[in-house]
């Protein structure tokens, strides 16, 4: 569809400056469409057929962005608040001009895959809950995570507020004792403990879901870190507080996998 713009508000948007100072650049020659120079700062372009340049540099237009960010612990997912550090703060002035939006939430205290983007209709889908996007974490959780917990999982639990999960899949990766005075900051327990490190994957996603299943099972999630989202995978890649845009083929999966409704 085509998308007709004054060729300031195109330069604006895709991060140019403010829009005196792109005027200020249009009346001084530095604004070329299709190779000549534009002095006009309310000249209309479509900016998908037109080839705009200004200082030389050709402006690639988009209207969407798709980031994925390894969360780190202690900022909210939420795009700004007024006393905590959001998921949003910590991109680049450039990546926040399309204005994304964490697509759902992770705790405050929860690591890992975060997509956060623009595009309102695939986040709607994907949180929609009749869509049940499979969500896999991985977390560290004092007490020993056995048979009985992935196949009270594997039924749906009840939680604290009465609800009864969807069936979700726990798979236990390795088991350590802690003796109290653990070298790793985030696995110190005060008594001799059992600390499992699992993998579940749910398909709903309810508030601290993850820590109220085990809370249900009587076990407490010492460190929480998402993996996946539906098609989309945590890309290791990626220190904590680091992020990059999806590549094309991760947003093609993630429109496609939109579609496939697993409601009956
Ligand atoms: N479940 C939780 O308890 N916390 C999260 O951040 C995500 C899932």
């Amino acid at each position: 569809m085509a998308e007709r713009m004054r060729v300031d508000k195109l330069l604006a948007h895709m991060g140019f400056g403010t829009r005196s100072e792109i005027k200020k650049a249009v009346k001084g020659g530095k604004v070329t469409v299709e190779g000549k120079v534009v002095k006009d700062s309310g000249f209309i372009v479509d900016p998908f057929l037109h080839t705009v340049a200004f200082d030389g540099e050709r402006v690639v237009y988009r209207n969407f962005i798709y980031l994925m960010l390894n969360k780190p612990q202690g900022v909210i997912s939420a795009t700004e608040d007024g006393r905590e550090r959001t998921v949003v703060d910590l991109l680049k002035a450039e990546d926040r001009l399309l204005q994304p939006f964490p697509v759902g939430r992770l705790d405050k205290d929860t690591v890992g895959l975060l997509l956060l983007t623009n595009d309102g209709q695939l986040a709607h889908e994907l949180l929609s809950p009749r869509m049940h996007v499979d969500k896999t974490y991985e977390a560290w959780v004092l007490g020993n995570v056995g048979q009985a917990d992935a196949e009270a999982f594997a039924q749906g639990v009840r939680l604290d507020d009465g609800y009864v999960t969807m069936p979700a899949e726990l798979t236990v990766l390795e088991k350590r004792t802690a003796e109290g005075t653990s070298s790793d900051p985030v696995l110190h327990v005060e008594e001799k403990s059992s600390l499992s490190l699992i993998q579940l994957t749910i398909r709903e996603g309810k508030f601290h879901q993850v820590k109220r299943m085990f809370e249900s099972v009587g076990k407490r999630v010492l460190t929480l870190k998402r993996l996946a989202m539906g098609p989309l995978v945590l890309d290791e890649g990626l220190g904590l507080g680091q992020y990059r845009e999806l590549t094309h083929e991760e947003v093609e999966l993630l429109r496609g996998h939109r579609g496939k409704s697993k409601a009956e």
